[in-house]
């Protein structure tokens, strides 16, 4: 595995590749890698004759309350896991990827001030940017984002549309941890208390499931169900529950044949969010 900082020398080694139409596949993540992301980077390989891997926490996704100074970084231990696995790492300085006079900005707009996009403004924003500027850098047949994290790959995938951005965009699915809290690098910030506690967001999806698998159609009468459900767990604050269309993200009153149910909900401090198909019975 081949370790680059500077954006000339990555562009420089992936030219032989693309002349010989090698396929490029790339997971772009912040780092503080778990088994979701290496999900994503096995598929990456399966699929493509080369893998590139970014690790950049990029700061204009962060608000400015946000985390952005705490985000882990714990490098070494993520090219441990990544050996074997990719064949370019790509860690870029904030300093040089986004120089004085970076000027330009991607905003999908609609899509991107719902749900996280109102509660966090402008993440969606800086998410766009920074996937666009890497896109150009690395320029993949592909490029692979989790499901877990559903209006970001949303996003992305209206913005490569829009924009004829010439990659696929691959949704994977989330891995989750053994009682089913989907994994995180900031689940790392939850005390063993919040981190039993952090089950409910998974129980509530699960509930969400089997409500519209036997017939519930009303969102509304979901939503409420499972802000009951999660309001009894006592270190739980919702941020929001809502049932959606799985491409636009417009709330949805009554499901035909499926939607997409998604939530954020702080455990104490820590914000998590989770998502999950509901299939509803045709009546
Ligand atoms: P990060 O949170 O590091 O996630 C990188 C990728 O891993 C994203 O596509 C995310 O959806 C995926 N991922 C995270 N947890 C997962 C899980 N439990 N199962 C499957 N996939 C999972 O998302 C970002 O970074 C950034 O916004 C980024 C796209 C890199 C732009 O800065």
């Amino acid at each position: 595995m081949k370790i680059v900082k500077q954006t000339s020398v990555l562009k420089e080694i992936l030219r032989p590749h693309r002349r010989q139409s090698r396929a490029i596949g790339f997971v772009p993540t912040m780092g503080c890698l778990h088994e979701g992301h290496l999900s994503l980077v096995r598929r990456a390989q399966r699929d493509n004759d080369i893998v590139v891997v970014s690790i950049f926490v990029n700061p204009l996704q962060f608000g400015p309350r946000e985390d952005l100074k705490t985000y882990p970084r714990p490098l070494k231990n993520d090219i441990r896991l990544l050996r074997g696995l990719c064949d370019i790492l790509f860690v870029p300085s904030a300093a040089s990827f986004y120089p004085r006079d970076f000027s330009t900005s991607v905003e999908v707009r609609a899509l991107s001030e719902r749900w996280c996009g109102q509660s966090r403004p402008g993440h969606f924003k800086g998410v766009a940017t920074v996937v666009a500027k890497l896109l150009g850098i690395v320029g993949p047949d592909r490029a692979y984002f989790g499901q877990k994290d559903a209006q970001q790959v949303a996003v992305i995938q209206r913005m490569c549309r829009d924009l004829d951005f010439p990659v696929e965009i691959k949704a994977c699915p989330t891995v989750r941890e053994r009682d089913g809290l989907a994994m995180s690098s900031r689940n790392l910030y939850l005390n063993p208390s919040q981190r039993r506690d952090a089950v409910v967001l998974f129980q509530a999806l699960k509930s969400g499931e089997r409500l519209a698998a036997s017939g519930q159609r009303d969102a509304t009468r979901i939503i409420q169900t499972l802000k009951d459900f999660i309001s009894r767990t006592r270190s739980a604050k919702i941020d929001y529950v809502a049932i959606v269309d799985e491409k636009t993200f417009e709330p949805v009153k009554t499901i035909v044949r499926s939607a997409l149910l998604i939530l954020a909900v702080f455990i104490g401090k820590t914000r998590l969010i989770d998502n999950t198909v509901l299939k509803t019975r045709n009546p």
